[in-house]
Formats: C-alpha cells, sequence, structure tokens
C-alpha cells in the first residue's frame, strides 16, 4: 500500500486512540504517546475483539477483553499477551498523519521471512492477488487443497464441520498471515474448514505444488520454510485443527 492519509491529528485525543479505515479494509489503530503519534493494527491479535475499546495510558495498550498488554512504540508483547502488535510507520505533515503500510506480506509474513531474495522472487511471482467481498467463501470443508493464501488484509474466519454441526476455529487479521496450508502437503490435501472472509479482505493466493518447485530448487529455503510450517501447524492445529 503506498503512503495513505489515514487521519488528522487534532482527531486523534491527547495520550489517546482513534480507529481508522485504510485502503484495502485495513483497520489501523491511531495512538497519540506524549505528543508523538503511532499506528498499529486495530483488532486485538487473540480475538476479534476492538482495541480501541481497550485501555489505554498513553504508553501501554490493554486488551479489555482478556489483558493482553503492549507496548505502543513498538508493538512489543508485555506480560500475558502472546503475540505482538503489526505496526505501521507514520509520517506527519501538518495536521495530516499518512501511514506506510508498505511491505509485501510475503516479506513480512512469518512462513517466508529470511528466505533468499532469488527465491523470494520466485514465490512472489507465483502469487495471484485476490479481492473478496464480506461473506465470500474462499474454500469450504472438503474441497481440493490446490492453493495456500497471505492475508494482506482483511479478516478470515475459519469454521470446521459440517451442517449443523460446526464449530468456530478461530480468525485471522494480521497481514503476512497464511492460510489453507494444506496445499503445501505432499498426499492429496483437502480443506478441513470453511474460511470465509468476514470482512473486504485482500489475498495472495499462491499454488502449493508450484511453490514446493520453488523450494525444491533451493534447499536451503525450503527447509526454512517447511521448518517454520511445521511450527505453525503445531501452534493452530493443536487447539482448534483448522486452517
Ligand atoms: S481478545 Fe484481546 S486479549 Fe483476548
Amino acid at each position: 500500500m503506498p503512503r495513505t492519509l489515514i487521519c488528522k491529528r487534532s482527531e486523534v485525543p491527547e495520550n489517546g486512540l482513534k480507529e481508522c479505515d485504510a485502503e484495502g479494509g485495513l483497520k489501523v489503530l491511531i495512538a497519540s504517546a506524549g505528543g508523538e503519534y503511532f499506528a498499529c493494527q486495530a483488532m486485538c491479535p487473540h480475538q476479534d475483539v476492538p482495541l480501541c475499546e481497550g485501555l489505554y495510558d498513553g504508553a501501554v495498550l490493554t486488551c479489555h477483553q482478556h489483558l493482553w498488554q503492549w507496548d505502543i512504540r513498538t508493538g512489543a508483547a508485555i506480560g500475558l499477551a502472546e503475540a505482538p502488535l503489526e505496526c505501521y510507520k507514520i509520517e506527519i505533515e501538518d495536521d495530516a498523519i499518512y501511514i506506510n503500510a508498505g511491505g509485501d506480506a510475503l516479506d513480512v509474513g512469518e512462513l517466508f521471512s529470511g528466505v533468499s531474495g532469488k527465491t523470494l522472487e520466485s514465490i512472489k511471482a507465483l502469487a495471484q492477488r485476490q479481492e473478496m467481498q464480506a461473506g465470500g467463501t474462499l474454500y469450504g470443508v472438503g474441497d481440493p487443497a490446490d492453493d495456500f493464501f497471505i492475508l494482506v488484509s482483511g479478516r478470515i474466519e475459519f469454521v470446521i464441520g459440517r451442517d449443523d454441526r460446526t464449530s468456530p476455529a478461530g480468525f485471522m487479521l494480521r497481514k503476512g498471515e497464511v492460510f489453507g496450508w494444506a496445499a503445501l502437503l505432499d498426499s492429496q490435501p483437502q480443506r478441513i474448514a470453511k474460511a470465509t472472509c468476514i470482512e473486504p479482505s485482500v489475498l495472495l493466493r499462491i499454488n502449493g505444488k508450484q511453490a514446493l518447485k520453488v523450494l525444491e530448487s533451493d534447499p536451503a529455503a525450503g527447509y526454512v520454510v517447511m521448518r517454520r510450517l511445521s511450527s505453525l501447524i503445531a501452534r493452530y492445529l493443536a487447539p482448534s485443527g483448522a486452517k
């Protein structure tokens, strides 16, 4: 995303918060902190809770739901919080606050970080940008898993089970998060959850088999990505069995 006007300084309370809408459905929280301004993701990385409803003392932001806390200047997790906040660079001109949420979703995401430039460029060349409306379904249970997805903006909800025997399996909203990773598994991958966009969302869609071919040509990168993939699966599948 190029530099975008997000709001005016005069609209942000002193040592307070303001939730703003940016391009592509991205929601951004602007925080004033002792005369400086910072920008981060607007929704709690734990569950679907707006952080603008949390507690904020001008330095530390606390989600009111389960009391995860973050340093507003860096997004670093404090205390109980198990994940940091995604932060965005801001620029100020007169009263205007601009954000630069640039940085390709593939660069900021966990799965491919640190992969060599040439291999990453080959993966990027496979990525197709997909824009979805709220309510759009990306895949359902049992669908063949040909592609995996990197979230650029928006929010994706996962549900496991079929018909009236379903249960929620979490959601994703952080730029760079990977889902649909069954496409990176070898044996007849099938979807085990339904993935629905619950707000307008932008994704990168990458064919799993083609990505595996790229990784096979760079075994060092392939090893890194597969190690990361196994920890992602362990982290997300253990409690829910989804995504
Ligand atoms: S929803 Fe924010 S800490 Fe749990």
